[in-house]
């Protein structure tokens, strides 16, 4: 097994293993060290059905189903499905997503540990997705500004933005926003695995617990605007039968769209549960 770093400081393309992704204990191990390692890992050359996908990944942790459920592999719920393609007069999957810079359910209480990413069918250019490393922009905050985050928390709203980033999509009805209510996360989050801090924020950052509205959404603009210079930043050029799994505990992505007018583009997800995120603080960083 090698690794071929995408980046300075995370991501790795792992050469290597089998292209259907199925593999022996140790081998497997040494895949999910090299994760918590680089946080994103690239394979490239894949060849896997939809349970191979899914079994692959529930080696990493408990699967997640994406809601609704239309929205999947028809016959295998726990492969969510992103694409701009029409089948039989139906979209197949969700178009447009992910367009911003967020982690996998952060709008939730209990947001996704990792996301396992493969290219089905890709345009002839552009559709990258965009990689950030958080733990590096959580190491290269100003001091002061990672002292005023120390301890606090931001609220994340899908109520409050659904709107904004899922333009195409209908309204939340009552019933789910009932579903979807504010949670507060650390916006200093420690890994669970790695001990490592990462700035943990997204597009449904809304509010900073503690300061004034106008101030805590300056400072989350402010906070997204440093986490986007490119020097924390890998992007990925698909080709079919690629695949990205990423740590949503100390990364961000983005998609960054084609023209999907002409273009079609599909690829499968696969979903970890996650944890609930630990706040990080000088006393915790001691003890690890
Ligand atoms: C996702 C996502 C981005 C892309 O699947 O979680 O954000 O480029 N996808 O498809
Ligand atoms: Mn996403």
């Amino acid at each position: 097994m090698q690794f071929r770093p995408l980046h300075d400081a995370f991501g790795a393309e792992i050469i290597g293993v089998p292209n259907d992704l199925q593999m022996d204990d140790a081998t497997f191990h040494a895949v999910e060290q090299a994760w918590f390692r680089h946080s994103i890992l690239l394979f490239r050359g894949l060849r896997m059905t939809p349970e191979q996908h899914v079994s692959f990944t529930r080696r990493l942790g408990p699967l997640h189903i994406m809601e609704p459920l239309s929205m999947n592999l028809p016959g295998h719920p726990e492969v969510f499905v992103v694409s701009n393609a029409i089948k039989d007069g139906k979209p197949i999957g969700l178009k447009r997503a992910g367009e911003g810079y967020h982690t996998d359910g952060e709008d939730k209480c209990i947001p996704n540990a990792g996301s396992f990413l493969y290219a089905i069918e890709v345009p002839p250019e552009e559709g990258d997705t965009v990689f950030v490393d958080m733990y590096a922009v959580h190491d290269a905050l100003p001091a002061d500004i990672r002292r005023e985050l120390e301890g606090r928390r931001a609220r994340f709203s899908r109520i409050d933005l659904h709107h904004v980033h899922y333009p195409l999509l209908p309204a939340l009805t009552e019933a789910q926003k009932l579903d979807r209510p504010d949670v507060w996360h650390p916006l200093l989050r420690r890994h669970p695995r790695t001990g490592r801090t990462s700035l943990y924020i997204g597009r449904w950052a809304r509010d900073i617990e503690g300061m004034p509205e106008q101030e805590g959404r300056a400072l989350i603009a402010e906070l997204q605007a440093f986490a986007q210079q490119p020097r924390f930043a890998y992007r990925h050029q698909w080709r079919v039968g690629d695949a990205i799994v990423w740590d949503n505990r100390c990364t961000q992505h983005r998609a960054t769209g084609f023209n999907d007018d002409v273009h079609v583009r599909t690829m499968y997800r696969t979903t970890l549960e996650g944890d609930v995120p630990i706040m990080a603080s000088s006393l915790s960083e001691q003890t690890v």
